[in-house]
């Protein structure tokens, strides 16, 4: 009987969804999971050193020494069979996952979009891209959303969403952060618990 899943997060960036994530753990509020592996394709990324801060293991296959996406994602996947993960969770990973890859992880990887889907979301809309295109729409709401990964880009099933009030004067910038301070980093962690419990109960 399992007693924890084993998490892997896989991030391209700076970290702070994962970080997130660790400070949840260190918290106690991810009592079904723990973070087993970090995956990187960018080895410049913070992430990879709020990782090692943590004492968690790392795996990077950078986009420009492992060129070959298919090759990458192959590296990745053995690297998520040795360390036994139960859940992936993309924080902010630029490299787009084949069908094959969302298939053997279908009901096992999640991910965190910045805004509340179905809105700026699909081909395209990545960090700040969303901001802006919220902003020109003129939304006086936006926020952030964990959904399941599938083979529709962002199109998975949601878990959670959390709303955030765009203010007068937002920037791209500025509306980014409030909506990582006030959604992003509360669902993410909360949802690594929601969908451990479930996969332990189904394990
Ligand atoms: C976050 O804004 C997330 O919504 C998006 O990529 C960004 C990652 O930021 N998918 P970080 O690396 O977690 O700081």
């Amino acid at each position: 009987m399992l007693n924890k899943i084993r998490v892997a997060v896989l991030c391209s960036g700076g970290g702070t969804n994962l970080q997130a994530i660790l400070d949840a753990q260190t918290a106690g509020k991810i009592a079904s999971g723990e973070v087993a592996l970090v995956v990187s394709d960018n080895a410049g990324a913070y992430a990879l050193e709020r990782a090692k801060g943590a004492g968690v293991a790392t795996a990077v296959f950078d986009r420009r020494e492992v060129r070959d996406r298919t090759q990458r994602e192959q590296a990745i996947l053995g690297a998520l069979r040795q360390h036994k993960i139960g859940l992936v969770v993309l924080a902010g990973f630029m490299t787009i996952l084949s069908e094959a890859f969302t298939r053997e992880y279908e009901g096992r990887m999640i991910n965190i979009h910045p805004s509340l889907i179905p809105s700026f979301c699909g081909p395209g809309f990545y960090g700040l891209k969303v901001h802006e295109a919220a902003l020109a729409r003129g939304v006086k709401v936006t926020g952030a959303t964990v959904h399941y990964v599938n083979e529709v880009c962002d199109g998975g099933p949601i878990i959670l969403q959390k709303a955030v009030a765009v203010e007068e004067g937002d920037t791209p910038e500025t509306l980014q952060k409030r909506v990582m301070r006030q959604a992003e980093w509360q669902i993410l962690p909360q949802a690594v618990e929601l969908v451990c419990k479930a996969l332990l109960k189904k394990a």
